[in-house]
């Protein structure tokens, strides 16, 4: 069982070079399926997802070599449409294939996709969509199978601004003559990042960042190289724990525009932040004071990927924090195990009352969650003695090793695999 050993206590001080972001990664690859030609795509991390969605492209007839941070995928030998159970179970990401798969095969068989236990994580709004553009959904023994020969350029209204629905019908457009709108459609910056891609491969979609998605059909796309925007969550996790631990820690490749939200609550605590281009340098003194209230949003409020990263630094800040989660029904799980090291936290609902304690006391806690395990990494930089996390393959999912980062910034914390 792998797990962190933390020693607490520690100011964080040095510098964080933040890589591609996974959220982005993901889908870029999948969109990768819609050429026939070579897709490179640079400065990827070095996480458990991504190796997963290298598996499953492989499943498909993909060839993929992994070159430091470059991925070089060649889809030439793309035939197979179906995802097994194994892998999709493993990536919720696996979701979104839907859609290349169908625009690259005409036919995609995809079991009921897994990821975080952060919620029911439904695909309705993905299914509704791709019927409104005119492909046949059938859903058959925890496969969804589809058929897209008949699909139609279509004005499609999300009954939410799901991202990965946005990705699944931007990547199912793309080859259908005439000019699909997708309304209600997610702002995060990665739609924008995918709309990008898709553009460099000779798309034509425009409206990404906005609440209105075009897509003019083309006949098919060629290769490029590609470097995905910088992973936002990640950089507001270390953001976070340095505010939390106290020191100075800049970040390198970061956009701070992605991360505003953050970047404007940590400025109503003593910390000090100073942006400049692609960085972001903080400097945190003390114990902060509470923030009042914390409300995970869509793009551009507060981001639910953070939500757990700021619980943990509410429950040692001086005073009392509501958060509030918008988003994903059960991402509150973490806050059992931030109790079990001391953490005053009353969970109603969507809300939490977080009462920060002067110091969290290590011991021993289970990452349930992506997230929700970075932030026992982060209250255990900061509790009093030993914190053991436990599943940090969790963790892996989305973040490089931790120990790694936080050990080149001064913390106390090894990894036992
Ligand atoms: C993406 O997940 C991200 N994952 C998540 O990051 C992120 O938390 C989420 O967007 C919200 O920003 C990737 O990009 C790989 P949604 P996704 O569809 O696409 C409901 C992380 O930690 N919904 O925007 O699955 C859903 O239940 C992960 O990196 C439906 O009801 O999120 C949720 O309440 C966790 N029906 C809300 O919409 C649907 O068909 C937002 O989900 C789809 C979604």
């Amino acid at each position: 069982m792998k797990e962190y050993i933390i020693e607490g206590g520690l100011p964080l001080d040095g510098q964080v070079d933040v890589c591609a972001a996974k959220n982005s990664v993901l889908p870029l690859m999948a969109a990768s399926i819609l050429t026939d030609e070579i897709i490179v795509l640079h400065d990827c991390p070095d996480i458990s997802d991504v190796d997963n969605m290298i598996k499953i492209l492989e499943g498909l007839g993909s060839k993929i070599i992994k070159n430091g941070r470059d991925i070089v995928i060649d889809n030439s030998g793309v035939n197979n449409a179906q995802i097994p159970v194994s892998l999709a179970k493993e990536l919720r990401s696996s979701i979104f294939l839907l859609g290349s798969l169908l625009s690259r095969l005409k036919q995609a068989k995809v079991a009921y996709p897994g990821g975080c236990d952060i919620g029911l994580r439904p695909i309705d709004i993905h299914i509704a969509g791709l019927r409104e553009l005119g492909i046949d959904i059938q859903e058959q023994g925890g496969y969804i199978v589809c058929n897209s020969q008949n699909a139609r350029c279509a004005d499609v209204v999300l009954d939410l601004p799901s991202v990965g629905a946005t990705e699944n019908l931007m990547m199912s457009a793309v080859f259908v003559k005439g000019r699909t709108v997708i309304r209600n459609c997610a702002k995060e910056p990665e739609i924008y990042d995918l709309q990008r891609f898709l553009n460099a491969m000779g798309a034509k979609v425009k409206g990404a960042g906005s609440s209105v998605i075009v897509v003019e059909g083309t006949d098919r796309l060629h290769g490029t190289e590609y470097t995905p925007i910088p992973d936002r969550i990640v950089a507001g996790t270390y953001l976070i724990s340095a505010a939390m631990c106290g020191g100075n820690v800049e970040l390198v490749n970061v956009n701070p525009e992605h991360i505003s939200s953050l970047i404007s609550k940590l400025s109503k605590t003593t910390c000090k932040i100073y942006i400049k281009n692609d960085r972001i340098l903080i400097k945190s003194r003390g114990r902060q004071k509470s923030l009042d209230c914390i409300e995970t949003m869509y793009y551009p409020g507060f981001p639910t990927d953070l939500q757990s990263q700021i619980m943990a630094m509410q429950s040692v800040s001086k005073g009392t924090s509501v958060i509030v989660e918008n988003i994903f029904e059960t991402r509150f799980k973490t806050a059992g195990e931030l109790k079990k090291l001391g953490a005053d936290i009353t969970i109603k609902g969507r809300v939490a009352i977080v009462r920060g304690v002067r110091e969290l006391v290590g011991g021993e806690v289970l990452a349930t969650d992506l997230r929700g395990g970075a932030s026992l990494v982060l209250a255990g930089l900061v509790a009093k003695g030993q914190t053991i996390v436990k599943d940090i393959h969790h963790i892996d999912r989305g973040y490089e090793d931790m120990a790694k980062v936080l050990s080149s910034l001064g913390a106390n914390i090894r990894r036992i695999e």
